[in-house]
């Protein structure tokens, strides 16, 4: 258990319109901050006023990417009080990818209880209106001052919060997507199933391209044979064919999505047959020519639950379930959402009120 000092911003704030906040636009009046040193460890947790901070030029963040970040949000219920969602399986995650970048293991309850003190300290920053949350972002950057390129001897754990609308402007109607085959997102052995900053950094050139011609997002596909569907930019993704669903197999490159293991969930208990396999882009466009595809979304913690409406592979477009949400879709989430905001019952032990 950490002994996490508070210390109270003198100035708050003015809070955004909620009903425009986008995405990632505001911040609230505090952050928290814990130090690592090699030799002492982790110390000094604090709850402190959001500010700038004081780094190094040198530190190794800047030159060689170590890095990492996680996502969860904190949602408002009916009765005023705050729900997280599953905030261990953050924990676990952050340490896995510190494990591959060789950044130091946080204790998952300590990673918990920084997430529930900081949120806690900023409450009246969860925004009540349909559709927002507050939107949590840890994250772990290396500060050793120094150009050698090796793991850093000391290092910053930080969170941040950020009250948000949806990451989509769609909301919940459905996006078109752009299947991107040239650029690649990573490869097996890489740092694919990590998060880290730098794999979303070389996202970028694609992205831009694919929102330049109107589409959300890309479709990234393996990238050995550019033919296996691997994820969307901040999505993981599901296809609906004929009654059964099918989301890319875990294969190393592809980021382990908390939302996407919870869709999972869902459907087993629905006994809606659900497959982790190798989905290539023969199947889907076959299954969309002979009228098979009945349903695709993406799951993601920014981006929830999101129709995808339209698919564009070398030159062609391929309509979805004729462009409006599926009803596989709207049920998995009516009741994600549903249990995030304290409206649906939870049989799964994810939700944490706080
Ligand atoms: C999240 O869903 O939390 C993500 O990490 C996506 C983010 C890059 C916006």
């Amino acid at each position: 258990m950490l002994t996490i000092d508070i210390i109270k911003a003198k100035q708050l704030k003015d809070k955004p319109d909620p009903n425009n906040l986008g995405f990632g636009n505001y911040f609230t009046d505090h952050m928290f901050v814990m130090d690592y040193q090699e030799g002492m460890g982790w110390h000094n947790p604090r709850v402190k006023p959001y500010e700038d901070l004081h780094l190094d030029p040198s530190a190794v963040v800047f030159h060689y990417g170590q890095e990492m970040f996680e996502g969860l949000k904190a949602y408002r219920r009916q009765d005023g009080e705050i729900n997280l969602f599953r905030p261990d399986m953050n924990g676990k995650r952050l340490n896995n990818t510190n494990d591959r970048i060789c950044m130091p293991q946080i204790p998952v309850e300590d990673f918990v209880q920084a997430v529930r003190t900081l949120v806690h300290t900023d409450a009246s920053w969860v925004p009540e209106e349909a559709g927002t949350s507050l939107y949590i972002r840890p994250f772990v950057i290396a500060t050793e001052p120094t150009l050698m390129v090796n793991p850093s001897k000391s290092y910053l754990f930080m969170i941040i919060l950020s009250p948000v609308g949806a990451y989509y402007k769609e909301g919940l109607n459905p996006v078109r997507i752009y299947v991107e085959d040239t650029y690649v997102r990573a490869s097996k052995g890489g740092v694919g199933e990590a998060k880290t900053g730098g794999s979303y950094g070389a996202s970028m050139i694609a992205q831009k391209n694919a929102k330049n011609e109107g589409f959300a997002q890309v479709l990234w596909l393996d990238a050995i044979e550019h033919r296996y569907v691997e994820e969307v930019g901040t999505m993981n993704i599901f296809f609906k064919i004929r009654g059964k669903v099918y989301t890319p197999a875990l294969s190393g490159s592809i980021l382990p999505g908390i939302t996407r293991d919870s869709v999972i969930s869902l459907l087993k208990s629905w006994d809606i047959p659900i497959y982790e396999e190798r989905i290539s882009m023969d199947t889907i466009i076959e299954a969309s020519k002979n009228g098979d595809l009945e349903e695709v979304f993406g799951t993601g913690t920014a981006a929830v639950i999101s129709p995808v409406g339209g698919i564009h592979f070398k030159g062609l477009d391929f309509v979805v379930h004729n462009n409006e949400i599926g009803p596989i879709t709207r049920r998995i989430y009516d009741t994600l959402t549903g249990m995030q905001y304290g409206n649906v019952k939870d049989d799964f032990g994810w939700i944490e009120t706080i």
